[in-house]
């Protein structure tokens, strides 16, 4: 199947767009437990990124998972497909030019280096939002912790499945000492 297949290009290319946008089309991909951030703190950048007139979109783990991962649970299996598709479509929008906000837990490295590879890793940068499982099971922003304990969800990451940390991120925002504003701060400094 894959030998019928050929790669087209336009001529219209990545540096193209981005000079027409003027910026670099680029992935920040959070990751982290469930509660630890990700998705304040993107939904933060992007407002500031949007008031300093960049083209940004953001992609949220339980927003995918409504539409083009409706099909996929939380086995390990299911979560490497989830985080595979993801990786593809933020490689896709940073090529559009676009500064791609994804917050995913993605628990496993061998998934986060996939979606930087998607990417390219000049235009890929991990930001690991840091909470340890105490803290985030205390905020609990989703009640998920609570349900987890009593055995309510399977493989949840941190509780009854393994979050891998990754080994050298491009920032870590460490949100058990840091208030948002300066987590914000340090991922608009990053860039
Ligand atoms: N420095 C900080 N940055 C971001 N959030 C913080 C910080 N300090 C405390 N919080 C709190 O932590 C919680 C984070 O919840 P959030 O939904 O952003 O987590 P998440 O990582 O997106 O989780 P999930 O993987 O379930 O989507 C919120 O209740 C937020 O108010
Ligand atoms: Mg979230």
């Amino acid at each position: 199947m894959v030998d019928n297949i050929k790669w087209h290009s336009g001529e219209i290319n990545k540096a193209a767009r981005e000079e027409l946008l003027g910026q670099q089309g680029m992935v920040l991909w959070f990751t982290g437990l469930s509660g630890s951030g990700k998705s304040t703190i993107a939904v933060e950048v992007e407002k500031e990124l949007y008031r300093r007139g960049k083209a940004c979109y953001r992609l949220d783990g339980d927003n995918l998972r409504f539409g083009l991962n409706k099909d996929l649970g939380f086995t390990a299996e299911d979560r490497e497909e989830n985080i595979r598709r993801i990786g593809e479509v933020a490689a896709l929008f940073a090529d559009a030019g676009l500064i791609t906000l994804a917050s995913f837990i993605s628990p496993y490295k061998e998934g986060r280096e996939a979606a930087r590879q998607a990417a390219g890793v000049d235009n890929f940068k991990e930001i690991y939002v840091k909470a340890d499982v105490e803290t985030c099971a205390e905020r609990d922003p989703k009640g998920l912790y609570d349900k987890a304990k009593k055995g309510e969800i399977e493989n949840f990451t941190g509780i009854s499945a393994p979050y891998e940390e990754p080994e050298n991120p491009d920032l870590i925002v460490d949100t058990m000492s840091l208030s948002l504003e300066e987590s914000v701060e340090l991922v608009l400094e990053l860039l």
